[in-house]
């Protein structure tokens, strides 16, 4: 049996959603785990096999406490099967949808210090009919000056699912 833990960041439950995709297509001998940033910080890490971390952008940045998270467990980290991925909607854009090009996670290595084993970068969801007014209109504006949607009635999910499988198997194949 392989024991995995998965920890998501997040703020609207879309990176959420990406961590129980990855869970469907771990194969069987998993036992998985699921849990938020801060119930990840009361466990005993060194319990599993592997640890997955996923974590959304919002305005330019991953969470402070994903960063302080890091640094306390860098070492347990480095010594397991570790993956990490990053989602925001920079990602929608073909030259941006890689762990060398897209700019979140140039920048999350730079800070973090850490080297995951496993990088991948996931196209998230804009879904302006449940923002709160502010970022609704500051959503709207970025969308424009980057030539997105900008239909505030609407919601729009840019992942794409083919690739979050194929990142699930290609984490199976690691051990
Ligand atoms: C208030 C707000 C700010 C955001 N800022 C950024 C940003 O600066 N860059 C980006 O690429 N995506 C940004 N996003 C898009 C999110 O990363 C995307 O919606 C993602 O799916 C959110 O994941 P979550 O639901 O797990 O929090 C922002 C979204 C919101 C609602």
């Amino acid at each position: 049996m392989i024991s995995s833990l998965i920890i998501y960041s997040s703020t609207d439950g879309h990176t959420k959603t990406i961590c129980k995709r990855i869970i469907d297509f771990l194969k069987d001998e998993n036992v998985v785990r699921l849990v938020t940033l801060n119930e990840a910080k009361n466990l005993n890490l060194s319990e599993f096999n592997r640890i997955i971390i996923g974590a959304s952008i919002r305005y330019g940045k991953h969470s402070k406490e994903l960063y302080k998270f890091i640094e306390l467990n860098k070492n347990i980290l480095n010594e397991k099967e570790n993956v990490f991925f990053s989602v925001n909607v920079v990602a929608r854009k073909p030259e941006k949808n890689t762990p060398d090009n897209n700019p979140y996670i140039t920048k999350f290595l730079k800070i973090s210090k850490w080297k995951p084993k496993k990088i991948a970068v996931f196209a998230g969801k804009i879904d302006y009919p449940n923002y709160k007014f502010f970022d609704k209109y500051i959503i709207k504006l970025i969308m424009f000056i980057t030539k997105g949607p900008t239909d505030t009635s609407k919601s729009y999910e840019f992942t794409d699912w083919s690739k979050v499988e194929g990142f699930a198997k290609e984490i199976n194949q690691n051990i």
